[in-house]
């Protein structure tokens, strides 16, 4: 058979616009994440959405929302024009190679070189370190794995921390120790251990009963993003350097959430102490439109593993690609010239008041406020208060945190959900949103709270055939889905 099979949607159909957002819905349910999409379709958050400016997105039937979600990934909003701008003259200048697998690359020369040289400034240890480049988060926590196993042969345990998110490949999931996420894939990577966060002894404790000598790695958020913005007590991430370094233990500081400026600093590690072997970084350093991905590592840590014959140990055939990089360099270029990590302390402390002073109004809605630079997080009073059996206690936490995302979004913020803390919903703006959008966005988180003063105001301002939809899809077997208001 020749030619394009029945229904194919052509490029241009989707360039102008000529899908409904009701046909990309039905096309999803079909052929996608269909639960997901469902899910998200019941509480009206589904989309499709369309970029008004870098900060806000309009809905089909033309209603704007300010966008706080982007889980930490859109450093700059929705199709930047500063990264716009310099892909259209890439592509009509550029005479590099796309996939330059087996030969030199200028982009990727350039984002290894400036990456290392930002690094090294707040830790002149690293000032010979080395690069790998991969697409996603989850990867380049996986390449740190695997340095770190090279490494320390002989070794069997890697530590991580209880309410972690490294990511969902097997080895990065194997320390994100979330049953949702974990249980139906055991047996996991082996010796993955989990100890508390922010408990330095118990560390030390955990190290020391395994063994220093059989301890591979330890991986570490420096706040933690995905388990609810929490962020460790002074001294944590400094002494458990300390710990590690005594016994030759290599630190992962997963910077993949927090680094080039979410949390107010380049890298949240430096700036609370910590010198760690490895850095991994993703999310921003694709400036919210393509996956860039980088694991960064001390130099003889990196040629243990790719030396000599061995330099293809690990590879994968598009990190690096020119695109990827020039736009990672780009960004990382704006982010640095506009100094955005300052920014975002600046704004994330206005942010941050703003919240405490709505959790002081409101202290039957909000249990605690939480963040650091604009990383913020607003965690719920449970909707149904009575004490409740494991199981129900945690459908009701979630079910809080959906119905407030929903009534956010109603108010005309969009925000994420965290996903392992389930009654936590997290503000997460571009760095560089400006002054009067930031304020707006936090004048309607306002009236979203004035509309719900205590967390069973979400429940009472569902409407109820909704919430018997809601309770239907938690209790229920995926089959397939019909369409939903969107
Ligand atoms: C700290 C951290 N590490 C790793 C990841 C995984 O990144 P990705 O979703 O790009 O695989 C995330 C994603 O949220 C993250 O927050």
């Amino acid at each position: 058979m020749t030619g394009l099979p029945q229904g194919f949607i052509r490029s241009r159909d989707v360039l102008e616009e000529r899908l409904s957002g009701a046909q990309v819905r039905q096309l999803e349910l079909q052929h996608g994440n269909e639960e997901l999409l469902y899910g998200l379709g019941l509480i009206g958050v589904a989309g499709p959405f369309s970029r008004v400016t870098p900060w806000e997105l309009e809905d089909e039937q033309g209603v704007r929302r300010i966008n706080a979600s982007g889980y930490s990934a859109t450093p700059f909003g929705e199709m930047p024009p500063v990264l716009t701008e310099f892909m259209r003259e890439f592509l009509e200048k550029n005479r590099a190679m796309g996939l330059p697998q087996q030969s030199s690359s200028p982009w990727r020369a350039a984002l290894e070189t400036n990456l290392v040289r930002l690094l090294a400034r707040d830790l002149p240890s690293h000032a010979d370190s080395q690069v790998f480049f991969c697409s996603s988060g989850t990867e380049a926590i996986e390449g740190a794995l695997k340095f770190a196993r090279a490494w320390r042969p002989g070794t069997k345990y890697s530590i991580s921390f209880n309410s972690a998110y490294h990511g969902k490949t097997l080895g990065s999931l194997s320390l994100t120790p979330n049953p949702e996420y974990q249980d139906v894939f055991r047996p996991l990577v082996p010796g993955a251990l989990t100890s508390p966060y922010g408990d330095l002894d118990a560390l030390a404790s955990l190290i020391r009963r395994l063994g220093p000598s059989k301890v591979t790695c330890v991986v570490v958020e420096p706040i933690q993003g995905e388990g609810g913005v929490n962020i460790p007590p002074a001294g944590f991430l400094r002494g458990l350097g300390d710990l590690c370094r005594r016994h030759g233990i290599v630190v992962i500081a997963d910077e993949i959430q927090t680094g080039l400026g979410r949390t107010g600093h380049w890298f949240e590690s430096a700036a609370q102490g910590l010198d760690p072997d490895i850095v991994t970084l993703a999310k921003p350093l694709g400036g919210g439109l393509m996956p860039v991905g980088a694991t960064i590592v001390r130099q003889a840590i990196y040629k243990k593993m790719l030396g000599g014959l061995s330099s293809k140990r690990h590879s994968n055939t598009f990190g690096g690609g020119a695109l990827a990089m020039a736009v990672g360099l780009r960004s990382l270029e704006h982010l640095i010239d506009t100094d955005l990590p300052a920014r975002s302390r600046e704004l994330g402390a206005a942010g941050l008041a703003r919240l405490q002073g709505l959790k002081a109004r409101h202290p039957r809605l909000l249990q605690e406020v939480r963040g650091q630079g604009l990383l913020l997080a607003m965690q719920f009073q449970p909707m149904v208060g009575l004490p409740l059996p494991g199981a129900l206690r945690e459908l009701v936490f979630e079910a809080t945190a959906i119905l407030a995302l929903r009534e956010l979004h109603q108010a005309g913020v969009m925000a994420n959900l965290s996903l392992s803390s389930k009654r936590t919903v997290r503000l997460t703006p571009a760095l560089d949103m400006p002054q009067e959008v930031f304020d707006t966005m936090f004048d309607r988180v306002g009236a979203f709270a004035a509309r719900n003063p205590a967390s069973r105001y979400l429940l009472t301002n569902t409407p109820p055939a909704l919430t018997a939809r809601l309770a239907k899809f938690a209790a229920s077997k995926p089959k397939k889905r019909t369409p939903s208001d969107g």
